[in-house]
């Protein structure tokens, strides 16, 4: 949908220089957003800012890691600067799954220093923004936030390290919390769980365990990454304005219970 109906809207988007995150900047921009890109690898979020302002949308971007608290607050006052507006609405995006040769680690030989990665970037970065955006949306009454949990927070996917499934499990317990304490503000917070979206981050894993997966998606194929874009500008436009707390599966029907 190519409407409008996100004009005037500041969104902030982390991890936008890739995949899903991507996708989704560039779905607001098409509804008529000023959008606000966050990505901690500064040469592809300039081509990818540099190529949505050639196609005509209002643009701002700074580099930051999501997970340095310092970083974020430097990055969002550059882009409230830049845009000289407020940013209304949260895409909590940014997130890692690391693998070697496309295996996860098994728990009982993870890195202490892995896991602090992978919590700090999915769950503490989530965290740092929500936490920098929400004094200005609760003075203004308005405002929402979208984060990107996964299937492997609702289940047990088995090619996922458990610091993955466990900080995606969390975003679903900061969704729900945080949609019951900024409501009375006028404020929605949703996430979405996808499934097997066509990424970069999906090709980390082995071809294999993508075919096996593709196998039990009642639709049999992956997800595109506009199809979770999608999701979330619906869940934070309008039409959606009486749905908060939720987890929205865009997984083409993958582990239906
Ligand atoms: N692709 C899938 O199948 C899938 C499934 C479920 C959930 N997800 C979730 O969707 C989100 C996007 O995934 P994707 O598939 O587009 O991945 P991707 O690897 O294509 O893109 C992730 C982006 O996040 C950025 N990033 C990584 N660490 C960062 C940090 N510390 N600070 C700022 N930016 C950082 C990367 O540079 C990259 O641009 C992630 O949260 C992921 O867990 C993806």
């Amino acid at each position: 949908m190519h409407s409008n109906r996100h004009k005037g809207r500041v969104v902030l988007v982390t991890g936008a220089a890739s995949g899903i995150g991507a996708a989704i900047a560039r779905q607001y921009a098409l509804e008529g957003a000023s959008v606000a890109l966050i990505d901690v690898n500064a040469e592809a979020l300039a081509a990818f800012a540099a190529g949505l302002e050639r196609e005509g949308a209002t643009v701002a971007w700074a580099c930051a890691d999501v997970s340095d608290y310092a970083q974020c607050e430097v990055a969002l006052g550059q882009i409230e600067q830049h845009l000289d507006a407020p940013v209304d609405t949260l895409v909590n995006n940014a997130g890692i799954s690391p693998k070697t040769n496309g295996k996860p680690a098994n728990f009982w030989e993870m890195q202490p220093a892995e896991w602090q990665k992978v919590v700090g970037v999915n769950l503490h970065g989530a965290f740092n923004f929500a936490r920098l955006v929400t004094p200005g949306m609760v003075q203004r009454r308005f405002g929402s936030i979208v984060n990107m949990s996964s299937v492997a927070g609702k289940a047990f996917v088995g090619f996922t390290a458990a610091h993955y499934g466990t900080t995606k499990a969390a975003l679903i317990g900061l969704t729900r919390d945080l949609a019951g304490e900024l409501g009375p503000y006028g404020i929605t917070v949703n996430a979405i769980a996808p499934g097997r979206i066509n990424t970069p981050l999906m090709r980390t894993a082995s071809n294999e365990t993508n075919q096996a997966v593709i196998a039990e998606t009642a639709l049999r194929r992956l997800g595109e990454p506009s199809e979770v874009a999608e999701m979330a500008c619906f869940l934070t436009a309008p039409e959606s304005r009486f749905v908060t707390g939720q987890v929205v599966d865009v997984a083409g029907g993958w582990l239906l219970t």
